[in-house]
């Protein structure tokens, strides 16, 4: 897909990679709606990224806030990036049942919302252009295998492989793409909210985008449907 002049709609896109990829789509002339709550985080980005960027702030995890977020799009979306999400690590016996209900609501039915909400405007554009547009998912390496002290972000992740691979399945015949990224450490707030320290030598919100825009711009017929994403030498001190 070509970007100038697509609609994207990116979640969490007041932090880390959601905003790194919004930038990156404002410089290859799309225009961005950037879903979040810090309505401050997402103005100062509509500061720097001009008229391209339109803030949208809602909760993922609230029906009403996506229902009225996507009623603010005008009808039309190329491209919905799932990023928004979060982890909160710890040992299983110890995790509060409101951690694991707010990994499991931002993480799978924010995701669940909105795309729920992008597949008509989708296929709708399919029916008028032959081709439906992108949807992205941003899972994790947790999103392949387990750890000690992950569980909960383990369950979110591995449930967004299945929803991932599943779509991909049932929307390729009304032209919607669906991939699944599968990063490692990336230099971002993440893990304040973990409650862990970040690796040594982690990707870059740059790094990650760079292969989703690679990805999105791949010719329509061509799907990459998942990639894992990881530094070279996580031990490695910078
Ligand atoms: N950093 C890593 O090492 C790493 C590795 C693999 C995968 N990931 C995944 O990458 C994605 C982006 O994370 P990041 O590293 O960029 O972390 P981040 O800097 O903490 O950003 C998280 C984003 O999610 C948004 N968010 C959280 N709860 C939300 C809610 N209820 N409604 C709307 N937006 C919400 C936040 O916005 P508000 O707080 O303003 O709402 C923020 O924009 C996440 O899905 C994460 O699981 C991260």
């Amino acid at each position: 897909m070509q970007l100038t002049d697509k609609i994207a709609l990116v979640t969490g896109a007041s932090a880390g990679l959601g905003a790194r990829i919004s930038r990156d789509l404002v410089e290859r002339g799309a225009h961005v709606y950037g879903l979040a709550r810090r309505e401050e985080r997402l103005g100062a980005l509509q500061e720097e990224l001009g008229s391209a960027f339109t803030p949208l702030p809602a909760d993922v995890t609230s029906e009403e806030d996506v229902r009225n977020a996507f009623s603010r799009i005008g009808g039309r979306l190329d491209i919905l990036i799932n990023n928004a999400g979060l982890g909160k690590f710890g040992p299983a016996k110890d995790t509060s049942t409101s951690d694991w209900d707010l990994q499991v609501n931002v993480n799978l039915r924010g995701v669940f919302l909105c795309t729920r909400a992008a597949i008509p405007l989708m296929q709708e554009q399919n029916r008028n252009t032959g081709f439906g547009g992108h949807i992205v998912n941003v899972s994790s390496v947790a999103g392949l295998m387990g750890n000690p002290n992950v569980s909960t972000y383990n369950v979110t992740k591995f449930g967004l492989k299945g929803y991932s691979e599943a779509l991909f399945k049932e929307l390729r015949e009304d032209g919607i793409k669906v991939t699944c990224i599968f990063p490692g450490s990336i230099e971002t707030e993440f893990f304040e909210q973990a409650g862990v320290p970040i690796s040594d030598n982690p990707m870059t919100s740059e790094d990650v985008s760079s292969s989703v825009l690679h990805v999105l711009q791949t010719p329509d017929n061509y799907l990459v449907s998942e990639i894992v994403m990881r530094p070279l030498r996580p031990k490695l001190k910078t």
